[in-house]
């Protein structure tokens, strides 16, 4: 059973998808601790409720990014983690944490990658006038939201959509992609080489 630590800043609609898949056998991994940067991330209850061990990192309790991420690594390290999964971590990574996990840290992200990288996603997919939005789930490197990808999906944007009418749609796709490319991982199936995304050894094609 590999170790997966997931990392959260909010609800964790993420996190619950993959405990839900671990709690049925079908993740081929175990959700070993989640550590939240947000005292009232209802990740957190979810999961405690989920009998997972969860710790809260907050950033105020920390000079700058550097001291941060260096304890975020000491935490993460001590539960000797196989997979570290970002689930809504709204927190920019330092260089040098993201190559402590390089080719073991994965993300989603609420778009079509390379499209609309950063913030506020779903509103800038909707004033571009766009019929279609999705979300990617990616390996993290140092460009931010600009790992390779691994799986993506699609949705329709509708004329009388709002922001908040496509996140909905945008995260139930969410929930079924990534446990299936946590489940690769944990599979040995998918990897990261030479800067690529790698499934059954055969490199995905690069996004866009
Ligand atoms: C998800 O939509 C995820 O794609 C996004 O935050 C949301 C978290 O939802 N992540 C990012 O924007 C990262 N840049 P959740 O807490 O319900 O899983």
């Amino acid at each position: 059973m590999k170790r997966i630590l997931v990392l959260i800043s909010g609800n964790g609609s993420n996190l619950q998808a993959l405990l839900d898949q671990a709690a049925a056998g079908r993740l081929g991994g175990e959700v070993v601790a989640v550590i939240s940067n947000k005292a009232d991330a209802y990740g957190l209850e979810r999961a405690r409720a989920a009998g997972v061990a969860t710790e809260v990192l907050p950033g105020r309790d920390f000079a700058d990014r550097d001291s941060f991420d260096a304890a975020l690594r000491q935490r993460i390290d001590g539960y000797t983690p196989d997979l570290v999964v970002l689930a809504g971590f709204m927190r920019i990574l330092t260089p040098a944490l993201v190559r402590h996990y390089e080719g073991r840290m994965l993300n989603i992200h609420p778009s079509l990658l390379p499209k609309y990288q950063g913030l506020n996603t779903h509103q800038r997919a909707i004033d571009a006038g766009d019929d279609e939005h999705g979300c990617s789930v990616h390996f993290v490197t140092e460009e931010l939201d600009g790992g390779p990808v691994i799986l993506q999906a699609r949705v329709p944007v509708f004329a009388d959509d709002d922001a908040t009418t496509v996140a909905e749609r945008v995260h139930v796709q969410e929930h079924a992609i990534y446990p299936l490319a946590v489940r690769w991982f944990c599979d040995g199936r998918l990897a990261m080489k030479g800067g690529q995304a790698w499934l059954d050894n055969q490199p995905l094609p690069p996004e866009g």
